[in-house]
Protein backbone atom coordinates (compact mmCIF):
# COMPACT_ATOMS: atom_id res chain seq x y z
CA UNK A 1 0.00 0.00 0.00
CA UNK A 2 1.27 3.63 -0.94
CA UNK A 3 0.94 5.59 2.13
CA UNK A 4 2.10 8.91 0.15
CA UNK A 5 -1.20 8.73 -1.80
CA UNK A 6 -4.17 9.86 0.03
CA UNK A 7 -5.44 11.27 -2.84
CA UNK A 8 -8.54 10.54 -5.37
CA UNK A 9 -7.80 10.78 -8.69
CA UNK A 10 -10.31 11.01 -11.69
CA UNK A 11 -11.18 12.86 -14.83
CA UNK A 12 -13.70 15.49 -14.54
CA UNK A 13 -14.69 16.61 -17.75
CA UNK A 14 -12.24 15.44 -19.52
CA UNK A 15 -9.05 16.85 -17.62
CA UNK A 16 -7.30 14.86 -14.66
CA UNK A 17 -8.68 16.05 -11.05
CA UNK A 18 -6.60 15.52 -7.53
CA UNK A 19 -8.67 15.86 -4.28
CA UNK A 20 -6.16 15.47 -1.26
CA UNK A 21 -8.19 14.47 2.05
CA UNK A 22 -6.90 14.10 5.23
CA UNK A 23 -8.28 15.02 8.45
CA UNK A 24 -7.24 19.07 7.81
CA UNK A 25 -9.25 19.12 4.80
CA UNK A 26 -12.38 21.19 3.75
CA UNK A 27 -13.75 18.40 2.14
CA UNK A 28 -14.22 14.55 3.73
CA UNK A 29 -14.22 11.07 1.98
CA UNK A 30 -18.02 11.46 3.09
CA UNK A 31 -18.30 14.83 0.90
CA UNK A 32 -20.91 13.91 -1.92
CA UNK A 33 -20.32 14.44 -5.33
CA UNK A 34 -23.01 17.42 -5.58
CA UNK A 35 -22.23 18.55 -2.35
CA UNK A 36 -18.27 18.69 -3.68
CA UNK A 37 -20.08 20.10 -7.73
CA UNK A 38 -22.10 22.59 -5.68
CA UNK A 39 -18.72 24.46 -3.94
CA UNK A 40 -16.89 25.09 -6.75
CA UNK A 41 -19.08 27.82 -7.93
CA UNK A 42 -19.26 27.29 -11.56
CA UNK A 43 -21.07 23.69 -11.77
CA UNK A 44 -24.77 24.96 -11.17
CA UNK A 45 -26.42 22.45 -13.90
CA UNK A 46 -26.16 20.00 -11.13
CA UNK A 47 -29.61 20.77 -8.42
CA UNK A 48 -30.20 19.61 -5.03
CA UNK A 49 -33.42 18.23 -5.42
CA UNK A 50 -34.63 15.46 -2.66
CA UNK A 51 -30.65 14.53 -1.74
CA UNK A 52 -32.10 10.98 -1.59
CA UNK A 53 -31.62 9.60 -4.82
CA UNK A 54 -35.43 9.99 -5.48
CA UNK A 55 -35.99 12.92 -8.24
CA UNK A 56 -32.64 12.92 -10.55
CA UNK A 57 -32.23 16.65 -10.33
CA UNK A 58 -28.23 15.58 -9.39
CA UNK A 59 -27.69 13.44 -12.15
CA UNK A 60 -24.30 13.12 -13.97
CA UNK A 61 -22.74 10.70 -15.45
CA UNK A 62 -19.79 8.33 -14.78
CA UNK A 63 -17.61 6.86 -17.07
CA UNK A 64 -16.04 3.31 -15.99
CA UNK A 65 -12.67 1.49 -17.30
CA UNK A 66 -14.50 -2.12 -18.04
CA UNK A 67 -13.15 -4.51 -19.59
CA UNK A 68 -11.07 -2.22 -21.75
CA UNK A 69 -13.53 -0.22 -22.65
CA UNK A 70 -14.92 2.94 -20.71
CA UNK A 71 -18.50 2.39 -20.35
CA UNK A 72 -21.11 5.37 -19.23
CA UNK A 73 -23.69 4.98 -16.30
CA UNK A 74 -25.83 7.66 -15.26
CA UNK A 75 -25.77 8.07 -11.02
CA UNK A 76 -27.12 10.48 -8.75
CA UNK A 77 -24.50 12.57 -7.21
CA UNK A 78 -26.36 13.51 -3.91
CA UNK A 79 -25.70 10.08 -2.33
CA UNK A 80 -22.37 9.56 -4.03
CA UNK A 81 -19.48 9.91 -1.67
CA UNK A 82 -16.49 11.07 -3.73
CA UNK A 83 -13.84 8.46 -3.17
CA UNK A 84 -16.29 6.09 -5.55
CA UNK A 85 -14.91 8.81 -8.11
CA UNK A 86 -11.56 7.61 -8.01
CA UNK A 87 -10.19 6.31 -11.41
CA UNK A 88 -13.57 7.00 -12.84
CA UNK A 89 -14.47 10.01 -15.49
CA UNK A 90 -16.97 12.44 -13.89
CA UNK A 91 -18.95 14.22 -16.46
CA UNK A 92 -21.78 17.10 -15.70
CA UNK A 93 -23.75 18.95 -17.89
CA UNK A 94 -21.50 21.69 -18.51
CA UNK A 95 -19.25 19.29 -20.41
CA UNK A 96 -22.11 18.47 -23.31
CA UNK A 97 -22.55 22.44 -24.36
CA UNK A 98 -19.59 24.87 -25.00
CA UNK A 99 -19.94 28.80 -24.62
CA UNK A 100 -17.85 31.20 -26.81
CA UNK A 101 -18.27 34.81 -26.41
CA UNK A 102 -21.71 34.60 -25.06
CA UNK A 103 -22.47 32.23 -27.75
CA UNK A 104 -23.94 28.63 -26.80
CA UNK A 105 -23.16 25.35 -28.96
CA UNK A 106 -25.49 22.79 -26.94
CA UNK A 107 -25.10 18.82 -27.56
CA UNK A 108 -27.66 17.42 -29.90
CA UNK A 109 -29.29 15.92 -26.93
CA UNK A 110 -29.89 19.43 -25.72
CA UNK A 111 -31.15 20.79 -28.99
CA UNK A 112 -33.71 17.34 -29.25
CA UNK A 113 -34.86 18.27 -26.26
CA UNK A 114 -35.38 22.06 -26.70
CA UNK A 115 -37.28 21.24 -30.33
CA UNK A 116 -39.94 19.05 -28.24
CA UNK A 117 -40.31 21.77 -25.51
CA UNK A 118 -39.08 19.27 -23.21
CA UNK A 119 -37.73 21.51 -20.33
CA UNK A 120 -39.97 23.99 -18.88
CA UNK A 121 -38.46 24.89 -15.01
CA UNK A 122 -35.27 24.32 -15.98
CA UNK A 123 -34.02 22.70 -12.97
CA UNK A 124 -34.89 19.13 -13.45
CA UNK A 125 -34.05 19.30 -17.32
CA UNK A 126 -29.88 18.76 -16.44
CA UNK A 127 -30.23 15.70 -15.06
CA UNK A 128 -32.60 14.58 -18.01
CA UNK A 129 -30.08 15.46 -20.37
CA UNK A 130 -27.48 13.62 -18.40
CA UNK A 131 -29.92 10.87 -18.39
CA UNK A 132 -30.56 10.21 -22.40
CA UNK A 133 -26.59 11.53 -22.44
CA UNK A 134 -25.83 8.38 -20.52
CA UNK A 135 -28.70 6.68 -22.34
CA UNK A 136 -27.66 7.81 -26.22
CA UNK A 137 -23.56 6.66 -24.69
CA UNK A 138 -25.18 3.14 -24.01
CA UNK A 139 -26.68 1.92 -27.59
CA UNK A 140 -30.07 1.60 -25.95
CA UNK A 141 -33.35 0.81 -27.78
CA UNK A 142 -36.90 2.44 -27.73
CA UNK A 143 -37.94 0.01 -25.38
CA UNK A 144 -35.22 1.02 -22.64
CA UNK A 145 -36.36 4.49 -23.00
CA UNK A 146 -39.10 4.70 -20.02
CA UNK A 147 -36.12 2.84 -17.45
CA UNK A 148 -34.29 4.89 -18.50
CA UNK A 149 -36.24 7.93 -17.47
CA UNK A 150 -37.50 6.66 -14.21
CA UNK A 151 -35.13 8.34 -12.45
CA UNK A 152 -35.81 11.52 -13.26
CA UNK A 153 -39.02 13.67 -12.12
CA UNK A 154 -40.27 16.21 -13.96
CA UNK A 155 -43.65 17.72 -12.84
CA UNK A 156 -44.58 20.60 -14.75
CA UNK A 157 -43.96 19.47 -19.06
CA UNK A 158 -45.01 15.99 -18.39
CA UNK A 159 -43.46 13.54 -20.27
CA UNK A 160 -44.44 13.14 -23.24
CA UNK A 161 -42.57 15.72 -24.77
CA UNK A 162 -39.19 13.85 -23.08
CA UNK A 163 -40.13 10.76 -24.22
CA UNK A 164 -40.63 12.57 -27.85
CA UNK A 165 -37.37 13.87 -27.46
CA UNK A 166 -35.74 10.43 -26.58
CA UNK A 167 -37.24 8.50 -29.41
CA UNK A 168 -35.45 11.07 -31.81
CA UNK A 169 -32.31 10.68 -29.99
CA UNK A 170 -32.68 7.29 -30.62
CA UNK A 171 -33.40 7.66 -34.62
CA UNK A 172 -30.40 10.31 -34.75
CA UNK A 173 -27.78 8.30 -32.93
CA UNK A 174 -28.13 5.34 -35.19
CA UNK A 175 -26.37 7.47 -37.61
CA UNK A 176 -24.28 9.19 -35.56
CA UNK A 177 -21.03 7.30 -33.34
CA UNK A 178 -21.01 8.29 -29.89
CA UNK A 179 -18.62 10.93 -29.79
CA UNK A 180 -16.80 10.18 -26.58
CA UNK A 181 -17.41 6.54 -26.62
CA UNK A 182 -13.44 5.44 -28.32
CA UNK A 183 -11.99 8.57 -26.72
CA UNK A 184 -8.27 7.50 -25.98
CA UNK A 185 -6.79 9.67 -24.33
CA UNK A 186 -9.41 9.48 -21.84
CA UNK A 187 -8.83 5.64 -22.06
CA UNK A 188 -4.70 5.82 -21.49
CA UNK A 189 -5.85 8.13 -18.30
CA UNK A 190 -8.84 6.01 -16.84
CA UNK A 191 -6.04 3.11 -17.00
CA UNK A 192 -2.92 4.66 -15.72
CA UNK A 193 -4.77 5.79 -12.68
CA UNK A 194 -7.77 2.93 -12.33
CA UNK A 195 -5.55 0.42 -9.96
CA UNK A 196 -4.18 3.23 -7.58
CA UNK A 197 -5.18 3.38 -4.10
CA UNK A 198 -6.97 5.57 -1.77
CA UNK A 199 -7.15 5.98 1.65
CA UNK A 200 -6.70 8.05 4.66
CA UNK A 201 -6.91 7.40 8.34
CA UNK A 202 -10.96 7.15 8.17
CA UNK A 203 -11.11 5.59 4.60
CA UNK A 204 -10.30 2.26 3.35
CA UNK A 205 -10.51 1.46 -0.97
CA UNK A 206 -8.71 -1.72 -0.71
CA UNK A 207 -8.39 -3.08 -4.90
CA UNK A 208 -8.15 -6.56 -3.88
CA UNK A 209 -10.39 -9.20 -1.72
CA UNK A 210 -7.62 -10.59 0.23
CA UNK A 211 -6.72 -6.99 0.91
CA UNK A 212 -9.96 -5.93 2.44
CA UNK A 213 -10.48 -9.35 4.33
CA UNK A 214 -7.29 -8.02 6.02
CA UNK A 215 -8.45 -4.53 6.59
CA UNK A 216 -11.83 -6.22 8.26
CA UNK A 217 -9.68 -8.94 10.49
CA UNK A 218 -7.66 -5.63 11.78
CA UNK A 219 -10.25 -3.06 12.05
CA UNK A 220 -13.12 -4.64 12.48
CA UNK A 221 -15.39 -1.45 13.46
CA UNK A 222 -15.23 -0.05 9.69
CA UNK A 223 -17.99 -0.05 8.21
CA UNK A 224 -18.73 -2.04 4.61
CA UNK A 225 -19.95 0.80 1.42
CA UNK A 226 -20.89 -1.40 -1.71
CA UNK A 227 -22.59 1.38 -3.42
CA UNK A 228 -23.60 3.34 -0.59
CA UNK A 229 -27.55 3.50 -1.74
CA UNK A 230 -28.38 2.93 1.62
CA UNK A 231 -25.70 4.21 3.92
CA UNK A 232 -25.25 7.49 2.15
CA UNK A 233 -28.56 8.27 3.51
CA UNK A 234 -27.69 8.19 6.94
CA UNK A 235 -25.67 11.15 5.97
CA UNK A 236 -27.66 12.92 3.73
CA UNK A 237 -31.43 12.21 5.72
CA UNK A 238 -30.14 11.69 9.05
CA UNK A 239 -26.80 14.09 9.31
CA UNK A 240 -25.10 11.10 10.92
CA UNK A 241 -21.75 10.57 10.74
CA UNK A 242 -20.97 6.54 9.56
CA UNK A 243 -17.70 6.10 10.77
CA UNK A 244 -14.67 4.79 9.81
CA UNK A 245 -15.55 3.20 6.07
CA UNK A 246 -14.41 0.12 4.23
CA UNK A 247 -15.13 1.14 0.47
CA UNK A 248 -15.39 -1.97 -1.44
CA UNK A 249 -17.09 -0.69 -4.51
CA UNK A 250 -13.14 -0.79 -6.21
CA UNK A 251 -13.11 -5.07 -5.62
CA UNK A 252 -12.63 -6.48 -9.12
CA UNK A 253 -13.59 -10.01 -8.05
CA UNK A 254 -16.73 -8.92 -6.34
CA UNK A 255 -18.08 -8.10 -9.51
CA UNK A 256 -17.16 -11.47 -11.43
CA UNK A 257 -20.32 -13.39 -12.86
CA UNK A 258 -19.92 -16.89 -14.05
CA UNK A 259 -22.75 -18.99 -15.47
CA UNK A 260 -21.75 -22.53 -14.56
CA UNK A 261 -24.41 -26.08 -15.61
CA UNK A 262 -26.11 -25.89 -12.67
CA UNK A 263 -25.95 -22.39 -10.74
CA UNK A 264 -25.16 -19.23 -11.31
CA UNK A 265 -22.40 -17.17 -9.15
CA UNK A 266 -22.36 -13.96 -8.45
CA UNK A 267 -19.93 -11.83 -7.04
CA UNK A 268 -21.65 -9.40 -4.18
CA UNK A 269 -20.38 -6.50 -5.67
CA UNK A 270 -22.37 -6.81 -8.91
CA UNK A 271 -24.73 -3.92 -9.23
CA UNK A 272 -28.66 -4.44 -9.76
CA UNK A 273 -28.96 -3.17 -13.41
CA UNK A 274 -26.45 -5.46 -14.55
CA UNK A 275 -27.96 -8.45 -13.07
CA UNK A 276 -31.13 -7.69 -14.31
CA UNK A 277 -29.53 -7.57 -17.52
CA UNK A 278 -28.04 -10.68 -17.07
CA UNK A 279 -30.72 -12.64 -15.90
CA UNK A 280 -34.00 -11.16 -17.12
CA UNK A 281 -34.69 -14.21 -20.23
CA UNK A 282 -33.77 -16.55 -17.86
CA UNK A 283 -35.58 -15.97 -14.65
CA UNK A 284 -39.17 -13.55 -15.11
CA UNK A 285 -39.66 -13.08 -11.71
CA UNK A 286 -36.38 -11.30 -11.33
CA UNK A 287 -37.19 -9.28 -14.61
CA UNK A 288 -40.35 -8.64 -12.82
CA UNK A 289 -38.97 -7.08 -10.08
CA UNK A 290 -35.49 -5.70 -11.17
CA UNK A 291 -37.59 -3.60 -13.59
CA UNK A 292 -38.67 -1.83 -11.08
CA UNK A 293 -36.10 -1.96 -8.07
CA UNK A 294 -35.32 2.05 -7.74
CA UNK A 295 -34.10 3.80 -10.72
CA UNK A 296 -31.05 3.61 -13.32
CA UNK A 297 -29.53 5.68 -11.58
CA UNK A 298 -30.24 3.87 -8.31
CA UNK A 299 -29.59 0.23 -9.99
CA UNK A 300 -26.51 1.45 -11.89
CA UNK A 301 -24.65 1.51 -8.38
CA UNK A 302 -26.87 -0.46 -6.00
CA UNK A 303 -25.55 -4.18 -5.12
CA UNK A 304 -26.18 -7.67 -4.83
CA UNK A 305 -24.61 -7.79 -1.65
CA UNK A 306 -25.59 -4.24 -0.55
CA UNK A 307 -28.87 -5.51 -0.68
CA UNK A 308 -28.78 -8.46 1.39
CA UNK A 309 -26.65 -6.74 3.77
CA UNK A 310 -29.30 -4.22 4.27
CA UNK A 311 -31.50 -6.72 6.03
CA UNK A 312 -34.66 -4.34 5.36
CA UNK A 313 -38.10 -5.92 5.87
CA UNK A 314 -38.67 -4.66 2.29
CA UNK A 315 -35.08 -5.37 0.57
CA UNK A 316 -36.58 -6.39 -2.98
CA UNK A 317 -34.32 -9.01 -3.65
CA UNK A 318 -34.50 -10.90 -1.05
CA UNK A 319 -37.57 -12.60 -1.33
CA UNK A 320 -36.90 -13.69 -4.42
CA UNK A 321 -33.34 -15.17 -3.27
CA UNK A 322 -34.92 -17.41 -0.56
CA UNK A 323 -36.98 -18.87 -3.27
CA UNK A 324 -34.13 -19.91 -5.38
CA UNK A 325 -32.67 -21.22 -2.60
CA UNK A 326 -29.80 -18.89 -3.04
CA UNK A 327 -26.66 -19.60 -0.90
CA UNK A 328 -24.85 -16.55 0.02
CA UNK A 329 -21.33 -17.10 0.61
CA UNK A 330 -19.43 -15.09 3.94
CA UNK A 331 -15.55 -14.87 4.34
CA UNK A 332 -13.21 -13.23 6.92
CA UNK A 333 -9.34 -13.34 6.34
CA UNK A 334 -9.36 -16.92 7.92
CA UNK A 335 -12.52 -18.52 6.69
CA UNK A 336 -15.55 -18.96 4.32
CA UNK A 337 -19.09 -20.38 5.64
CA UNK A 338 -22.24 -20.61 3.17
CA UNK A 339 -25.85 -19.39 4.44
CA UNK A 340 -29.08 -19.05 3.31
CA UNK A 341 -31.01 -16.04 3.30
CA UNK A 342 -33.14 -17.37 6.02
CA UNK A 343 -30.46 -18.15 8.26
CA UNK A 344 -28.25 -14.92 7.57
CA UNK A 345 -31.42 -12.17 7.95
CA UNK A 346 -31.88 -12.37 11.73
CA UNK A 347 -33.56 -9.91 12.65
CA UNK A 348 -34.90 -6.38 11.04
CA UNK A 349 -31.68 -4.71 9.59
CA UNK A 350 -29.91 -7.29 11.17
CA UNK A 351 -27.53 -10.08 10.00
CA UNK A 352 -25.68 -13.23 11.18
CA UNK A 353 -22.20 -11.29 9.94
CA UNK A 354 -19.54 -11.33 12.52
CA UNK A 355 -17.80 -8.16 12.60
CA UNK A 356 -14.76 -9.46 10.45
CA UNK A 357 -16.93 -10.78 7.74
CA UNK A 358 -18.37 -9.75 4.50
CA UNK A 359 -20.73 -11.89 1.80
CA UNK A 360 -18.72 -12.09 -1.46
CA UNK A 361 -20.12 -14.57 -3.31
CA UNK A 362 -24.01 -15.57 -4.28
CA UNK A 363 -24.52 -18.56 -6.04
CA UNK A 364 -28.11 -19.55 -7.59
CA UNK A 365 -29.02 -23.00 -8.56
CA UNK A 366 -30.09 -23.05 -11.91
CA UNK A 367 -33.04 -25.69 -11.65
CA UNK A 368 -35.73 -25.99 -14.36
CA UNK A 369 -37.92 -28.28 -12.59
CA UNK A 370 -39.96 -25.02 -10.50
CA UNK A 371 -42.31 -22.51 -11.87
CA UNK A 372 -40.79 -19.10 -10.32
CA UNK A 373 -43.55 -16.22 -10.08
CA UNK A 374 -43.02 -12.54 -7.98
CA UNK A 375 -44.71 -9.38 -8.06
CA UNK A 376 -43.63 -6.16 -6.29
CA UNK A 377 -46.89 -3.64 -5.24
CA UNK A 378 -46.13 -0.46 -4.60
CA UNK A 379 -47.43 3.03 -4.44
CA UNK A 380 -45.96 4.09 -7.54
CA UNK A 381 -44.85 1.64 -10.33
CA UNK A 382 -41.36 3.19 -10.69
CA UNK A 383 -38.85 4.16 -8.32
CA UNK A 384 -40.70 3.21 -4.83
CA UNK A 385 -40.10 1.46 -2.15
CA UNK A 386 -42.65 -2.02 -1.81
CA UNK A 387 -45.52 -2.12 0.26
CA UNK A 388 -45.65 -6.06 -0.12
CA UNK A 389 -43.31 -8.26 -2.45
CA UNK A 390 -44.71 -11.26 -3.30
CA UNK A 391 -42.02 -14.56 -4.68
CA UNK A 392 -43.21 -17.80 -5.15
CA UNK A 393 -41.51 -21.33 -6.19
CA UNK A 394 -43.74 -24.53 -7.05
CA UNK A 395 -42.35 -27.97 -7.96
CA UNK A 396 -45.48 -30.10 -9.17
CA UNK A 397 -45.89 -33.94 -9.67
CA UNK A 398 -46.60 -35.75 -12.57
CA UNK A 399 -50.02 -36.01 -11.36
CA UNK A 400 -50.54 -32.15 -11.06
CA UNK A 401 -50.26 -32.14 -7.23
CA UNK A 402 -48.17 -29.43 -5.46
CA UNK A 403 -44.72 -31.71 -4.78
CA UNK A 404 -42.50 -28.69 -3.18
CA UNK A 405 -44.05 -25.12 -2.26
CA UNK A 406 -41.69 -21.86 -1.08
CA UNK A 407 -43.78 -19.00 -0.81
CA UNK A 408 -41.79 -15.45 0.26
CA UNK A 409 -42.84 -12.31 1.13
CA UNK A 410 -41.02 -8.71 1.85
CA UNK A 411 -43.18 -6.03 3.62
CA UNK A 412 -45.09 -8.11 5.79
CA UNK A 413 -42.91 -8.49 9.04
CA UNK A 414 -39.76 -7.02 10.43
CA UNK A 415 -37.81 -9.76 8.00
CA UNK A 416 -38.41 -11.09 4.61
CA UNK A 417 -40.34 -14.09 5.72
CA UNK A 418 -41.59 -17.40 4.73
CA UNK A 419 -45.18 -18.26 4.77
CA UNK A 420 -44.85 -21.45 6.20
CA UNK A 421 -48.23 -22.27 7.19
CA UNK A 422 -49.53 -21.76 4.21
CA UNK A 423 -46.69 -23.97 2.61
CA UNK A 424 -47.62 -26.72 4.94
CA UNK A 425 -51.31 -26.14 3.54
CA UNK A 426 -50.87 -26.12 -0.17
CA UNK A 427 -48.05 -29.13 -0.06
CA UNK A 428 -49.63 -32.06 -1.68
CA UNK A 429 -52.76 -31.03 -2.64
CA UNK A 430 -53.95 -30.66 -6.37
CA UNK A 431 -52.89 -27.39 -8.52
CA UNK A 432 -56.65 -25.93 -8.79
CA UNK A 433 -58.36 -23.15 -8.34
CA UNK A 434 -59.81 -23.96 -4.73
CA UNK A 435 -56.39 -24.99 -3.11
CA UNK A 436 -55.16 -21.72 -3.97
CA UNK A 437 -58.03 -20.00 -3.04
CA UNK A 438 -58.20 -21.90 0.56
CA UNK A 439 -54.82 -20.87 1.28
CA UNK A 440 -55.49 -17.51 0.64
CA UNK A 441 -56.95 -17.68 3.83
CA UNK A 442 -54.40 -18.98 5.30
CA UNK A 443 -51.87 -15.95 5.48
CA UNK A 444 -53.09 -13.94 7.81
CA UNK A 445 -51.95 -16.62 10.19
CA UNK A 446 -48.82 -16.01 8.97
CA UNK A 447 -48.20 -12.73 8.98
CA UNK A 448 -49.05 -9.55 11.44
CA UNK A 449 -47.83 -6.93 9.07
CA UNK A 450 -47.27 -3.06 10.50
CA UNK A 451 -49.68 -0.49 9.52
CA UNK A 452 -47.73 2.20 7.95
CA UNK A 453 -47.70 4.93 5.35
CA UNK A 454 -47.12 2.62 2.74
CA UNK A 455 -50.17 0.28 3.52
CA UNK A 456 -52.44 -1.12 6.47
CA UNK A 457 -51.94 -4.18 8.26
CA UNK A 458 -55.61 -5.04 6.17
CA UNK A 459 -54.49 -4.32 2.97
CA UNK A 460 -51.32 -5.96 2.95
CA UNK A 461 -52.83 -8.78 4.24
CA UNK A 462 -55.69 -8.82 1.38
CA UNK A 463 -52.62 -7.91 -0.95
CA UNK A 464 -50.78 -10.74 0.23
CA UNK A 465 -53.84 -13.32 -0.51
CA UNK A 466 -54.76 -11.80 -3.78
CA UNK A 467 -51.18 -12.10 -5.27
CA UNK A 468 -51.04 -16.23 -4.18
CA UNK A 469 -54.54 -16.11 -6.43
CA UNK A 470 -53.35 -14.41 -8.96
CA UNK A 471 -50.16 -16.59 -9.61
CA UNK A 472 -52.72 -19.37 -9.86
CA UNK A 473 -54.48 -17.68 -12.12
CA UNK A 474 -51.55 -16.70 -14.18
CA UNK A 475 -50.23 -19.85 -13.95
CA UNK A 476 -53.45 -22.42 -14.27
C1 LIG B 1 -33.86 6.23 -4.38
C2 LIG B 1 -33.65 4.83 -3.88
C3 LIG B 1 -34.46 3.81 -4.36
C4 LIG B 1 -34.29 2.50 -3.89
N1 LIG B 1 -35.11 1.55 -4.37
C5 LIG B 1 -34.99 0.28 -3.91
C6 LIG B 1 -35.85 -0.75 -4.40
O1 LIG B 1 -36.71 -0.53 -5.27
N2 LIG B 1 -35.70 -1.98 -3.87
C7 LIG B 1 -34.77 -2.27 -2.91
O2 LIG B 1 -34.68 -3.42 -2.47
N3 LIG B 1 -33.94 -1.32 -2.45
C8 LIG B 1 -34.02 -0.06 -2.92
N4 LIG B 1 -33.18 0.90 -2.44
C9 LIG B 1 -32.21 0.58 -1.40
C10 LIG B 1 -30.79 0.24 -1.92
O3 LIG B 1 -30.58 0.80 -3.18
C11 LIG B 1 -30.56 -1.26 -2.01
O4 LIG B 1 -30.73 -1.89 -0.78
C12 LIG B 1 -29.15 -1.59 -2.55
O5 LIG B 1 -29.11 -2.91 -3.03
C13 LIG B 1 -28.06 -1.39 -1.53
O6 LIG B 1 -26.83 -1.68 -2.14
P1 LIG B 1 -25.55 -0.75 -1.93
O7 LIG B 1 -24.42 -1.40 -2.63
O8 LIG B 1 -25.83 0.64 -2.30
O9 LIG B 1 -25.38 -0.89 -0.35
P2 LIG B 1 -24.65 0.05 0.70
O10 LIG B 1 -25.48 1.26 0.96
O11 LIG B 1 -23.25 0.28 0.31
O12 LIG B 1 -24.69 -0.92 1.96
C14 LIG B 1 -25.93 -1.33 2.53
C15 LIG B 1 -25.66 -2.23 3.74
O13 LIG B 1 -25.09 -3.45 3.33
C16 LIG B 1 -23.80 -3.66 3.92
N5 LIG B 1 -22.98 -4.28 2.88
C17 LIG B 1 -22.79 -3.86 1.61
N6 LIG B 1 -22.05 -4.73 0.92
C18 LIG B 1 -21.75 -5.74 1.78
C19 LIG B 1 -20.98 -6.94 1.67
N7 LIG B 1 -20.41 -7.31 0.52
N8 LIG B 1 -20.87 -7.72 2.78
C20 LIG B 1 -21.47 -7.38 3.93
N9 LIG B 1 -22.20 -6.26 4.10
C21 LIG B 1 -22.33 -5.45 3.03
C22 LIG B 1 -23.33 -2.28 4.36
O14 LIG B 1 -22.44 -2.35 5.45
C23 LIG B 1 -24.67 -1.64 4.74
O15 LIG B 1 -25.05 -2.05 6.02
C24 LIG B 1 -33.29 2.22 -2.92
C25 LIG B 1 -32.45 3.25 -2.46
C26 LIG B 1 -32.62 4.53 -2.94
C27 LIG B 1 -31.71 5.61 -2.44
S1 LIG C 1 -31.15 15.45 -5.39
FE1 LIG C 1 -32.81 14.18 -5.86
S2 LIG C 1 -31.87 12.42 -6.70
FE2 LIG C 1 -30.24 13.63 -5.99
S1 LIG D 1 -38.98 20.69 -16.59
FE1 LIG D 1 -38.60 20.75 -14.44
S2 LIG D 1 -40.31 19.83 -13.45
FE2 LIG D 1 -40.56 19.54 -15.56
Amino acid sequence: MNKDQPHIRFLFNGKLQELFIDDESSISSQTTVLEWLRSLGSYYGVKEGCAEGDCGACTVVLGELIKGKIQYKAVTSCILFLPYLHGKHLITVEYLSSVDKGEYTLHPIQEILAKHNASQCGYCTPGIVMSLFSFYQNDKQKEDINTSLSGNLCRCTGYESIKNAAHEIVDWSEENEPEYKFDKDHLAVLKQIKGDHFFTTHYYQPQSLKEALKIKSEKPDFVIVAGATDMALLKTKKQKNIGDILDISHIEELKKVEKRKTYWEFGSGVNVEDLRLLIRNEWPDFKAVLDVFGSNQIRSVATLGGNIGSASPIGDLLPLLMVHQAQIIIQSSHQTRVESIESLIQDYRKTSLLAEEMITKIIIPIDKGWIYWSEKVSKRRQLDISSVLASFAFRLTKDRKIGAVVLAYGGMAAIPKRASKTEAFLLGKPFVEESFLEAAEIINHDYKPLSDVRSSQKARILLASNLLKKFYYQNQ
